[in-house]
């Protein structure tokens, strides 16, 4: 196992901020875990660095996860049973699987991050989550010093959240994962946008690669590229609210986008709301809101995790007051809590 000290993490954040570790360890084998000991609120385990948002050094040990493989366990006229590494990155693993002629990934293209951060908060985009096709997840367990298997129900997930997100965080490290895929295409247009640009590419037969390239195509222009703009993706959820509420807030706003979470409630659009606000495009310093997307923050330049933190928490009031609506942050905040004490 790989370890150095005193390492900037600038560019293991995909929002660029700077921060230091006292200690950075990489884990390429699930054997070098038994080595390992972790402690919550010291030590940090970090994928991609493409969904958090660091506000200070970490004065424990950094864990880069770095562990690779992707395999076809089981292989059939119907699909496959896929086994995916953590540390591979998650669009490859969906590239890769396209080329083993599997679909069900081709709407999750392009998502940046690690496979091990996939279940985490149940990634998603353009209708599809991962809990479509997810079968197990396996971990390595920190408190018991051991590797344990969760069935996909058993990983609780739900919108961006599961139990590695909430009762169980910390508790584990994401070592692989394995997904059924199909061989027969399904395809899941319904999501905005998807058929326009299926359409502006001229495609009459839909197939699972030409869906991926469509979903590339709108995230690239839909979304600031972390290579060229420091930014982690949404940063805040879609709320859902009560039906009540959801109808209250359309009589006022007919054009807020609503949509049924499933549950009784409503998904609203968080990005409509701070647009709405008139955030799109604001700039504190170096911490901004991009002008292309209004749910993503991005970092100009030299915006500090603080920063970017205040800026968000400006953004969710701003909404709060208008709207009567709590927004919650998507990516982990490391180091700093999400709602201010009233004391500090
Ligand atoms: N909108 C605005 N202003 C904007 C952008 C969007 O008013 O600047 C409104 C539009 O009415 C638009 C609606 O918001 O129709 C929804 O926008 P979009 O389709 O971009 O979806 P989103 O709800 O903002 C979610 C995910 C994205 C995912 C897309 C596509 C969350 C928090 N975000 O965004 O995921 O790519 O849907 O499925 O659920 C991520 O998690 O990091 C992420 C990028």
């Amino acid at each position: 196992m790989k370890q150095s000290r005193n390492v900037s993490l600038q560019r293991f954040n995909t929002f660029g901020v700077p921060a230091t570790a006292s200690r950075v360890a990489q884990l390429s084998r699930v054997e070098d875990l038994a080595r390992c000991t972790f402690m919550p609120g010291r030590d940090l385990v970090l994928g991609g660095g493409s969904n958090l948002l660091l506000t200070g050094d970490i004065e424990g040990t950094v864990f880069l996860n770095r562990m690779a493989g992707m395999r076809l366990l089981e292989d059939s006229h119907e699909g496959a049973l896929v086994e995916c590494a953590s540390g591979e990155l998650w669009h490859s693993m969906v590239l890769w699987s396209l080329a083993h002629g599997l679909c069900g990934l081709e709407n999750l293209s392009l998502i940046p991050g690690l496979v091990g951060a996939a279940p985490i908060q149940n990634i998603g985009a353009y209708g599809v989550e991962l809990s479509d096709v997810l079968v197990s997840v396996r971990c390595w367990d920190w408190l018991a010093g051991k590797p344990v298997e969760f069935t996909a129900e058993d990983c609780r997930l739900g919108y961006r959240t599961s139990r590695f997100k909430t009762d169980d965080a910390n508790r584990f490290l994401v070592t692989s994962i394995r997904m059924n895929l199909a061989r027969r295409f399904q395809p899941r247009l319904e999501y905005a946008g998807i058929e326009e640009q299926l359409g502006a590419m001229g495609v009459s037969e839909v197939t699972a690669d030409l869906v991926s390239r469509a979903v590339i195509a709108l995230r690239k222009r839909k979304l600031p590229d972390p290579a060229l703009v420091g930014n982690a993706g949404s940063f805040f959820k879609n709320p859902a609210v009560t039906a009540d509420l959801a109808d209250t807030l359309k009589a006022d706003f007919p054009t807020l986008p609503a949509y049924p979470a499933g549950d009784g409630r409503y998904k609203l659009s968080a990005a409509w709301m701070i647009d709405h606000c008139g955030w799109k495009g604001h700039r504190a310093g170096d911490a901004g809101v991009s002008d292309q997307h209004a749910l993503v923050l991005v970092n100009h330049g030299t915006a500090s995790g603080r920063e970017l933190l205040e800026l968000a928490r400006r953004v969710a009031a701003s909404v709060q007051d208008r709207f009567g609506v709590a927004l919650e942050p998507e990516p982990v905040i490391v180091g700093a809590p999400w709602q201010e004490s009233p004391d500090s």
